[in-house]
C-alpha cells in the first residue's frame, strides 16, 4: 500500500503474559492490525486481543482485525455431543475486545461471518493461486475437491479454469487420520488440480493425490490457501508434482515442489477499498 508499518512494542513477560505498548499516536486513526491465528493459535489470538485493547484505549477511531487465517474456524459446529463451537467463541472474544470489522480469507465455513454482529469481509486466495498456476502450465485440469466441504471452492476454480469437476468422498477418522472412498467424476489421462482451504497434517491432500493417481491422473498439483503444515505434512506431499500455497501463514520448512504465492496485493486492495468505501466485488 506504500504505507509504513505502525510501531508497537510486544514482549513476553517472564511469567508468560504478553505485554504491549503502542509507540505512536493512533488517536482518531483507523487501525488495521494484521495477525494470523496459526501455529501457536492461543498465543497469537491473545496477542491480537491485547493489541486491539491497546489501540482502543489509545483512542483509535476504528480497529479492523485483518486475520488472513482465522484459527479455530474448523470448529464451527457441534459435530458430536459435548463439543464446543470455538469459532463462535473466537468471534465473541474479538467483538468483546472492540474490533470494528474483520478482514479475512477463505474462512473454512462462510457461515462464520454470521457469528459476528460487525462486518466481516471474506476474501479469496483463488485469484493468486490461479495466476501462479498459469506459470505451471497445467492445461485444462480437472479440479478435484478432496472432500465434500471443498466442493464450492473446487467449482469456483473449475469455472475460472474452464475445467471439469471431480469429488472425493473423504471420511475423517480423527484429527490425524482420514480415509478416502469413491471418486465422483473422471481424472483418467487428465491433469488434476486438488484444491482445499487448509493443509494441516497433509493427510487429506495425500489421500486425494493417491486416489487421483489410482484413477489414472497425469500431473497432480495442489492449490491451497492456508498452509498450516503440521509436523510431517511436507513429507506427505510425495504424490504431487507441485503445491501452490498462499502466504496467509508464514511458511516453516521448505520443499522444492512447494511454491508460496503472495496474497498481500489482495489484502492491500481490500484495505484500500475499506478506507475508500469502495466495492470489493472485483476481488472475488
Ligand atoms: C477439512 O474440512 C479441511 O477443508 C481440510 O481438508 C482439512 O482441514 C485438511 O486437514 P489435514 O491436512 O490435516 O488432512
Amino acid at each position: 500500500m506504500g504505507v509504513e508499518l505502525g510501531k508497537v512494542h510486544v514482549e513476553t513477560f517472564p511469567d508468560g503474559e504478553i505485554g504491549v505498548r503502542v509507540l505512536e499516536s493512533v488517536r482518531g486513526r483507523d487501525v488495521f492490525v494484521i495477525q494470523s491465528v496459526a501455529r501457536r493459535p492461543n498465543f497469537y489470538l491473545m496477542e491480537l486481543l491485547i493489541l486491539v485493547d491497546a489501540f482502543l484505549r489509545a483512542s483509535a477511531r476504528s480497529v479492523t482485525a485483518v486475520i488472513p487465517y482465522y484459527g479455530y474456524a474448523r470448529q464451527d459446529k457441534r459435530g458430536k455431543e459435548r463439543e464446543p463451537i470455538t469459532a463462535k467463541l473466537v468471534a465473541d472474544l474479538l467483538q468483546t475486545a472492540g474490533v470494528s470489522r474483520i478482514l479475512t480469507m477463505d474462512l473454512h465455513a462462510e457461515q462464520i461471518q454470521g457469528f459476528f454482529l460487525i462486518p466481516v469481509d471474506n476474501l479469496y486466495g483463488r485469484p493468486a493461486i490461479v495466476r501462479a498456476l498459469e506459470k505451471v502450465g497445467l492445461s485444462r485440469p480437472t479440479v478435484v475437491a478432496p472432500d465434500l466441504g471443498s466442493i464450492k471452492m473446487a467449482r469456483a476454480y473449475a469455472e475460472i479454469l474452464k475445467g471439469d469437476l471431480a469429488i472425493i468422498d473423504k471420511r475423517r477418522v480423527n484429527g490425524e487420520k482420514v480415509e478416502s472412498g469413491a471418486l465422483i467424476g473422471d481424472v483418467k489421462g487428465r491433469n488434476a488440480l486438488i484444491v482445499d482451504d487448509v493443509i494441516s497434517t497433509g493427510n487429506t491432500m495425500q489421500t486425494a493425490a493417491r486416489v487421483c493417481r489410482h484413477h489414472g491422473a497425469k500431473q497432480i498439483v495442489g492449490g491451497v490457501t492456508h498452509g498450516l503444515f503440521a509436523q510431517g505434512a511436507l513429507e506427505r506431499m510425495g504424490d504431487l508434482e507441485k503445491i501452490l500455497v498462499t502466504d496467509t501463514i508464514v511458511a516453516e520448512g521448505t520443499l522444492d515442489k512447494l511454491e508460496i504465492v503472495s496474497v498481500a496485493p489482495i489484502f492491500s486492495q481490500a484495505i484500500a477499498s475499506i478506507q475508500g468505501a469502495k466495492s470489493m466485488a472485483s476481488l472475488q
